[in-house]
């Protein structure tokens, strides 16, 4: 990020004297000076990399036909709620401390989001401060209960209607709750369906009133079936996960279809680190359920694909597609049989943080695709820039470029890093082998993408250590082997490459390190920033950068390592070894702080 949006970053002054002011831009291109409305579309669990949007021709049809595709955007927890919470404040996980899904160790939960004070403090509340209206169906939180719903409500919105547990993922049997009233129950009427009716009630609701809107439709699929006996706030859940379940309409659709076979599906060669590493191969009968698995989602996803495209003819309808944003995302990604492991998230792979992000509206290219790097952390910022709110100093994140010209300017100047991290349990999702080592999935990585690098490094809570070269084509970076889809890890495989980028890996991992440091430690502009953070004069703002031989000593002998004292299943400081101290101190009296070294 440049100095002129620091600025508006930093004064909310949304109009400057500058010529590639992206609100500025925006309104030339709106062909209506009213404010433009949202609609966000967030699916669960859905992923990128299993080609679940191919399987959607009304997604394709009205979004990327349509819209732009940014192919490098990732999630940087890879859990619903921890997610969420940070796609509706803007932060991330380690300045949110709501890092798991249920309260075993308070650390989860709609009661966890409400107990750090945000219901007063996140996007909904933001956008109705702005007169916007704001509306939301499907799921919100996880625990956010039958129980729970009205202790508080959740703040900011004009309209909503909420699915709660115990009956979030149950297809065939869930519970709704309206505005102020009771939760209602919809035994034996399929989920998604019900959903699209209260998402077309509520666009009607916002059709007719005189401000602008923003509205939220969370459906649940593709994400599994859950069973919940209790829920997380009691003391024994028993929450049994099946396959997901299709409409009855739905149920005969792609028969064969299978999880792609790609290098890393049920690999032959242990992969991975941590308790991945420990895996099985998977035999037939369980590689035969996880291909229906797979199938299952891919049905899920029909009723979905339905109500995109009812929505798009209602938005026609009202006339109300030249004035109106479509985001279509999801909370995290998905595997089924990468590195052996049964269908489940929380990793740090690829398929795992690597969602979709879909954006159709005014001003944005039509049937375009791009690699700038984007995360969910700079979803809040999108929209508040996007309706011209003014931004909050406290991101974690950045507004992403939306039209041609805002995304070519991003190519040279955007940030190149993705912060990912991970505490408590990955849970298998299938009906095999659920892993008890799988309790220590807590890590910190990092995803960077620049000119001639493709990147991912990762530090686990037993210090364990991966670095996957991940570009797709042979380059002078990697003159060996091709290795997306991350089954080398440079630093085990000791016959593997020992040069990268030039350098010998050592010199690249102390690199990777002190900049993961930085990410893991980080508060609100040197979590977009880090480089700033190690090099407040500027010099350095990319990793090619931060690889001359000046720095050498900076990098290799200055800089403390990341590592873990323990695996918690929570954000406890006096586990995650050393912090990059000056992180959170990145502005001095409103101003970023190399202002005034
Ligand atoms: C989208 O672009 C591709 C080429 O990039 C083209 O083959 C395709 O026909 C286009 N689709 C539409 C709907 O314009
Ligand atoms: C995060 O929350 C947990 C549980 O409430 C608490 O024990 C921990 O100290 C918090 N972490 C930080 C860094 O505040
Ligand atoms: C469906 O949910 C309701 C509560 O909303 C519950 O009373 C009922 O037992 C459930 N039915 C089944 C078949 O699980
Ligand atoms: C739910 O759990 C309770 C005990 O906690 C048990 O009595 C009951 O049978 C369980 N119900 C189902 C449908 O599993
Ligand atoms: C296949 O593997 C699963 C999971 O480990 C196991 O439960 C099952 O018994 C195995 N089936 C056969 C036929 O070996
Ligand atoms: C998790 O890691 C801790 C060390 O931090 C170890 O003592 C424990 O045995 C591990 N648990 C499992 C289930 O692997």
């Amino acid at each position: 990020m440049r100095k002129l949006e620091y600025l508006l970053l930093l004064t909310g002054v949304v109009f400057v004297a500058a010529t590639n002011s992206p609100v500025q831009q925006q309104q030339q291109s709106l062909s209506t000076p009213s404010r433009p409305n949202v609609i966000f579309i967030l699916t669960d669990d859905q992923d990128v990399h299993l080609d679940s949007l191919n399987y959607m021709p009304f997604v394709q049809k009205h979004l990327v036909d349509k819209g732009t595709s940014y192919r490098s955007h990732y999630c940087t927890t890879s859990v619903c709620c921890p997610s969420r919470v940070t796609l509706w404040t803007g932060k991330l996980a380690h300045n949110t401390n709501v890092t798991d899904v249920n309260p075993p160790y308070a650390v989860g939960g709609y009661p966890k989001f409400i107990s750090q004070g945000f219901n007063d403090n996140y996007l909904p509340v933001w956008l109705q401060q702005a007169h916007y209206n704001t509306y939301y169906t499907g799921k919100l939180f996880n625990v956010h209960t039958v129980d729970n719903y009205d202790s508080p409500f959740p703040a900011g919105f004009t309209g909503t209607d909420f699915l709660l547990d115990p009956f979030t993922y149950d297809y065939l049997n869930s519970t709704f709750q309206r505005d102020k009233e009771k939760p209602q129950s919809y035994e034996g009427e399929y989920l998604t369906d019900v959903l699209t009716q209260k998402a077309y009630r509520l666009l009607d609701e916002a059709v007719h009133a005189a401000n602008p809107f923003f509205l939220t439709i969370a459906p649940i699929a593709p994400h599994c079936n859950v069973f919940m006996n209790g829920t997380g706030l009691d003391k024994n859940p028993v929450f049994s996960f099946s396959a997901p379940i299709p409409a009855k309409r739905h149920e005969h659709l792609f028969e064969g279809v299978k999880v792609p076979r790609t290098e890393s599906f049920n690999p032959d060669e242990l992969s991975g680190a941590n308790w991945i590493r420990t895996l099985k191969k998977q035999n037939e009968s369980n590689v035969e359920y996880n291909d229906y698995f797979y199938r299952s989602r891919l049905r899920a996803l029909q009723a979905v694909d339905e109500l995109v495209d009812g929505l798009f003819a209602r938005l026609h309808q009202h006339n109300l597609l030249d004035n109106t944003y479509v985001v279509y995302s999801s909370d995290n990604g998905y595997h089924i049989g990468q590195h052996r492991m049964q269908p489940g998230k929380s990793c740090g792979y690829e398929e795992d943080i690597n969602v979709p992000l879909i954006i159709r509206g005014p001003g944005v290219a039509e049937n375009a695709s791009t690699d700038v790097v984007t995360t969910h952390t700079d979803l809040a910022p999108t929209f508040l820039q996007l309706l011209g709110i003014p931004l909050r100093v406290d991101f974690d994140g950045a507004a992403i470029p939306l039209t041609p010209r805002e995304i070519e300017a991003a190519l040279e100047t955007r940030q190149e890093h993705v912060n990912v991290e991970y505490w408590g349990f990955a849970a298998g999702e299938g009906i095999y082998d659920f892993d008890l080592s799988a309790y220590n999935n807590t890590y910190k990585a990092l995803r960077i993408t620049g000119k001639g690098y493709n990147l991912y490094y990762a530090v686990w809570c037993n210090n364990e250590h991966e670095l996957y070269d991940m570009n797709e084509e042979r380059s002078i970076a990697n003159p060996i082997k091709t290795d997306p889809h991350q089954m080398h890890n440079l630093l085990l495989d000791k016959e593997e490459a020992t040069i990268l980028m030039h350098h010998p890996i050592p010199k690249l991992v102390a690199r990777l390190d002190a900049l993961l440091l930085v990410l893991k430690s980080c508060k609100g502009a040197s979590c977009v920033e880090p480089w700033r953070a190690l090099h407040p004069r500027g010099g350095v703002d990319t990793l090619a950068d931060a690889l001359s031989a000046r720095y050498d000593r900076f990098y290799e002998l200055e800089q403390p390592r990341v590592r873990f004292n323990e695996c918690e299943r929570g954000f406890l400081l006096h586990s995650e070894g050393p912090q990059f101290e000056s992180a959170g101190k990145m502005f001095r009296d409103g101003l970023p702080w190399y202002e005034w070294v």
